[in-house]
Formats: structure tokens, C-alpha cells, sequence
């Protein structure tokens, strides 16, 4: 079952044309919310950045967001999703290929779930990342379906057998391929702004937020790759990995080489917002 425009189908009825701008030109905007215990967790941060995303990229909705979010409600409970992850993303349309906009193409919506279970062992016991070079395009605040940079960044994370790649611009610590990064020295939590060079992610805003209540000192202030190499922690946040510690980059132990203090605080937390 899946949300096709605005109805709800068969996975094996929706048609995808071959001139779809999403297929062609990677022309859409996309969005992977997070489902507890049958919930959407912070849907409404999800459904505005999707409309911004769609807006920057000047890619009106088919239909109002208050709609979309009832079709969402609809497939959930068609689906029986309990645990997993809600698939949002809507293409330009279809029309024939050339690049710039088509005059009559309505957008496509498309949704589906996946269920799948947290990532409880990676949070445990910490994951390892590779750097690579950030040669991703100025706009990286736009949840753009154009993911050609982090698929090459994650793949070099997987051949090296890492699950992330930390992505480093002109010597500045940006985000993960797909995942905002942080670390700790000192007992302050450092993490890059939130501009055009980063995802604006809806888990590192919440991570602000709980290190505001647990009072401790945070930096939303660009930092450079000798930093996270002698940070004392590093983590990662996206809506699927939560708070996900990083214990080795490029073969390299941070701090004690395990999750530090400060990251199982906000890990803590976390877990509260969610149970
Ligand atoms: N990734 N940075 C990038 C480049 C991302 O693609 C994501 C999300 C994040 C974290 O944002 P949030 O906390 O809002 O999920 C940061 C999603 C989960 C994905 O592509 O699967």
C-alpha cells in the first residue's frame, strides 16, 4: 500500500513514468519520519520542512498540508505501521524532458512505510565513519531527492566497513552523509550552524533542546576536522539513527575510543521523548 497523489493504492498499482523529473533529474524533495508505537514523531516539523524544501526549490504541492497529513494518517493505519519509517517525497511531475520547468505537470506525491526496528546496537556501542570531501551543491538545507553526493560518500563509509561518512568542507566538519554530527570537548556539545551548507535536521534541534534542559553548554558554531579528531565524544543524530555515537573516524579512536558521558546523557533524554 502506498499514497499515490492522493489516493491510497496497491505498491504494484502505482505506474512511474519514465520521463518523471524525480527519475530524470532528481527534481523533488523528500522527507523520512520516524513511527513509535504507530506515531509519527514530530510530524509537523517534518511536513513544514518538506513544504520549504518544496518552496526553495519553487515546486508548489499538489494539495494543502493539512490534506497530506490525513492521506499520512490514512496509509499508517492501512499499513498497520508501528515501528519503522514514513517515505515522503513529491516530484515535479511528469513531462517531456528538458530542464527547465514544465508548464503543465502536476507534482507527484508518493509516500510509503517501511517498518523496521531502532537501531539499538549501533547506539550502544558506537559506529565508525570515514571523512570524505563534502562535494555536495551550496543548498544542502533543501531535502532535495538529488543524493548522488551522499551515495558516493556513503559508499566509501561501506567500503571501508563504516556505517557513516563525515563530510568535510574547505576543512570545516559539515554533517554526515546523511546524518548531522556533533561533538563533544570539554563538557560543550559543538555542532555546525544551521545554513546552507547543512541539512537543517529535526533530530539536531531536539538534541539542542535536550542539552538545554540537561544544562549543558552547546556551540552551533562550525568546527574543523583537527577538532573532531581530538574531540572527547562524537555523535551523530538523524530521525532513523536518534543519538548514534561515533568511536572511531578514519581508524582513528575519539576520546576513549567508547560512547562517552555526555553522549548517554542526551541518548537518556532522548529515550524518554520517545517511550
Ligand atoms: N536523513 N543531514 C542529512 C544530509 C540528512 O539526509 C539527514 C536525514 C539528516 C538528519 O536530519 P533529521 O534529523 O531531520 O532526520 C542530516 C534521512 C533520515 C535520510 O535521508 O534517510
Amino acid at each position: 500500500m502506498l499514497l499515490y497523489d492522493n489516493r491510497i493504492i496497491e505498491r504494484e498499482q502505482a505506474r512511474i513514468d519514465v520521463e518523471d523529473r524525480a527519475y530524470q533529474f532528481g527534481d523533488g524533495v523528500y522527507e523520512v519520519i520516524r513511527v513509535y508505537g504507530g506515531q509519527p514523531f514530530h510530524l509537523k516539523e517534518h511536513l513544514d520542512r518538506f513544504q520549504r524544501s518544496a518552496r526553495e526549490v519553487r515546486l508548489s504541492l499538489p494539495y494543502p498540508l493539512e490534506q497530506l497529513e490525513e492521506h499520512l494518517f490514512e496509509l499508517m493505519r492501512r499499513t498497520g505501521l508501528q515501528e519503522g519509517n514514513l517515505y515522503l517525497q513529491v516530484s515535479r511531475g511528469t513531462a517531456p524532458r528538458t530542464h527547465a520547468f514544465p508548464a503543465q505537470a502536476r507534482p507527484l506525491i508518493i509516500a510509503y512505510t517501511q517498518p523496521s526496528a531502532r537501531p539499538l546496537k549501533e547506539q550502544n556501542q558506537g559506529i565508525c565513519a570515514v571523512t570524505t570531501e563534502d562535494i555536495r551543491w551550496l543548498r544542502c538545507d533543501i531535502k532535495s531527492l538529488n543524493l548522488l553526493g551522499a551515495v558516493l560518500a556513503k559508499q566509501k563509509a561501506a567500503d571501508q566497513g563504516c556505517q557513516e561518512a563525515i563530510l568535510i568542507r574547505d576543512g570545516i566538519v559539515t554533517e554526515g552523509s546523511s546524518t548531522n554530527i556533533f561533538i563533544v570537548k570539554d563538557g560543550t556539545v559543538w555542532t555546525h550552524p544551521a545554513d546552507h551548507l547543512i541539512l537543517h535536521g529535526i533530530t539536531r534541534d531536539i538534541t539542542l533542546q535536550l542539552a538545554a534542559v540537561l544544562q549543558i553548554s552547546a556551540r552551533t558554531e562550525a568546527f574543523d576536522s583537527a577538532a573532531l579528531f581530538d574531540a572527547d565524544e562524537c555523535f551523530m543524530t538523524s530521525t532513523t539513527m536518534e543519538i548514534c555515537p561515533i568511536i572511531k573516524v578514519d581508524g582513528q579512536t575519539i576520546g576513549t575510543g567508547s560512547p562517552g558521558p555526555v553522549t548517554r546523557r542526551l541518548q537518556e533524554a532522548f529515550q524518554k521523548l520517545i517511550s
